[in-house]
């Protein structure tokens, strides 16, 4: 995936420069008498953002000029000096060398025209070949090394979580619902818990990326071309898996946008839902963890404060991400066939979304490799008595009581210990002690540590549990390599 910042920044374009301007006609100029409004140039071009494209972009000229000389449309000096010059402008681009006219209205235009200032065999590059099948190659190629890296990036978020499960050994804490305790499970369990959404979220990547996979080159504009093309040798020549079934679908399918948007959006909405327990677990109420002091900020006024920036925003970047999908959702829906310039508003929602998602996956995998995990804060709050109840109550029916009995016997236990306000759980222990069907055994299920220790069915909540879990979860993040 090329960057941005690798292309020169917006200062190298030349502006009014007529020098730089040599050669800068329009694609279209033989069709037209009049040069184009200043407010056309500043809606229509989106040189500004297509440029970190280059690479793909250049990669897609190679292999259409070898598929040129190869079936007889180019000379095999043409197609050694298109090469030469190609190499030429990919290295200007990059060094931020290169000088974009102002009739550079994308990435496709400014690469063309450079390269057929450096050689006159540049102006036939672009036989058979349109924008619009070339900036559909060029994205798919660009999404496809996008999903590549931030797969990379998930996966090491998994292997942090699986570190720190290794790590929390026999440490619980209670695990919620409704935000209110429920029963307590070992730490590890609920990192894992963590784990099992990134991978999904891994596997979607995977199955999003089967379609872009893709080539559209050899498309033309919509309909192919009566020149001898073949795009089976363009679509090998980049690496794609297939190439295009149908010429207009090819040019106007942007589902492998949104698909990757969405994928994103899932990973956003994952990192969102651990930054907002980050969030809940470093306050002061709850103290569960204490973030280090390179993955939290302070107050500008309050000196005492300690924030959670990050987790913080993790939680609110998944609206961008979310934001992006829907509006391209929104781009798409009316659109009939093929190309229209409507879907040139596809690159700055994907470009975004993978900076972000990138951006937030190193974050908060900093954030959770360096936080202190504060395990008896976190056992005391979940070796609350009430948090055992519905351990007592399965006490009962091994000893054979239906559920529903067990359930109304250990209500109204907890009903009664409840009057004895700040000693409810000194009064539990004494009603469970004394009631004829639990009785000592059952009390000692109140001690702390006891209860979770016991929640090994299969996937279940014990550390002993875990530790097999975790197991599987290494294999399942190997076989995702
Ligand atoms: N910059 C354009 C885009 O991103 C390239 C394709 C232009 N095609 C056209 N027919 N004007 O969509």
């Amino acid at each position: 995936m090329s960057e941005a910042g690798e292309a020169g920044g917006e200062s190298g374009r030349s502006g009014g420069d007529p020098a730089a301007e040599a050669g800068g006609a329009t694609l279209w100029h033989g069709r037209f008498e009049g040069g184009s409004a200043e407010a056309l140039q500043a809606l229509n071009d989106s040189l500004p953002f297509d440029r970190r494209m280059f690479r793909e972009d250049i990669a897609g000229s190679r292999a259409h000029a070898t598929m040129l000389g190869h079936v007889g449309l180019l000379t095999g000096d043409e197609v050694a000096a298109i090469l030469d010059a190609l190499g030429v402008v990919e290295a200007e681009i990059a060094s931020g060398e290169m000088t974009f006219a102002v009739s550079d209205e994308d990435i496709h235009t400014a690469v063309e025209r450079r390269v057929t200032e450096l050689t006159p065999a540049g102006a036939k590059l672009h036989t058979g070949r349109s924008r619009n099948d070339q900036v559909a190659t060029d994205l798919r190629l660009w999404t496809l090394a996008a999903i590549d890296e931030v797969s990379v990036l998930i996966r090491r978020l998994c292997q942090t979580l699986a570190d720190r499960a290794a790590e929390a050994d026999d440490a619980y804490l209670p695990g919620y619902t409704h935000l209110q305790r429920a029963q307590s499970v070992s730490l590890a369990h609920h990192l894992l818990a963590h784990g099992w959404t990134l991978l999904r979220d891994l596997d979607r990547l995977a199955d999003a990326r089967r379609r872009v996979d893709v080539s559209p080159l050899g498309a033309g504009a919509l309909a192919g071309s009566s020149l001898a093309l073949d795009p089976t040798l363009t679509a090998e020549q980049l690496g794609f898996s297939a190439t295009f079934e149908n010429s207009l679908d090819a040019v106007s399918d942007r589902d492998f946008v949104a698909e990757t948007l969405f994928a994103l959006s899932m990973v956003g909405i994952h990192l969102s839902r651990m930054g907002e327990e980050f969030v809940l677990w470093s306050s002061s109420e709850f103290g569960f963890v204490s973030l280090s002091d390179g993955f939290s900020t302070g107050s500008s006024m309050m000196p005492q404060k300690k924030n959670p920036d990050v987790a913080e925003l993790a939680r609110g970047k998944a609206g961008r991400l979310i934001g992006h999908l829907t509006g391209l959702l929104a781009t798409l829906k009316g659109l009939p066939l093929t190309y229209n310039k409507d879907l040139q508003e596809d690159k700055e929602p994907l470009f975004d979304a993978v900076d972000t998602v990138r951006l937030t996956l190193l974050a908060l995998d900093g954030m959770l490799a360096e936080l202190t995990f504060n395990t008896e804060v976190m056992a005391a709050a979940a070796d609350d008595p009430m948090a055992a109840a519905t351990d007592l109550a399965e006490y009962l029916v091994t000893a054979g009581m239906p559920f529903r009995d067990a359930h109304a016997v250990v209500g109204a236990i907890v009903r009664e210990a409840l009057t004895a306000g700040a000693a409810a759980g000194q009064k539990m222990a004494e009603l469970v002690t004394a009631h004829v069907d639990l009785g000592p055994e059952a009390a000692a299920l109140l001690q702390p540590g006891a209860s979770v220790v016991r929640r090994t069915s299969p996937g279940g909540g014990a550390p002993s549990a875990a530790a097999a879990q975790l197991i599987r979860f290494q294999e399942a993040c190997s076989a995702r390599k």
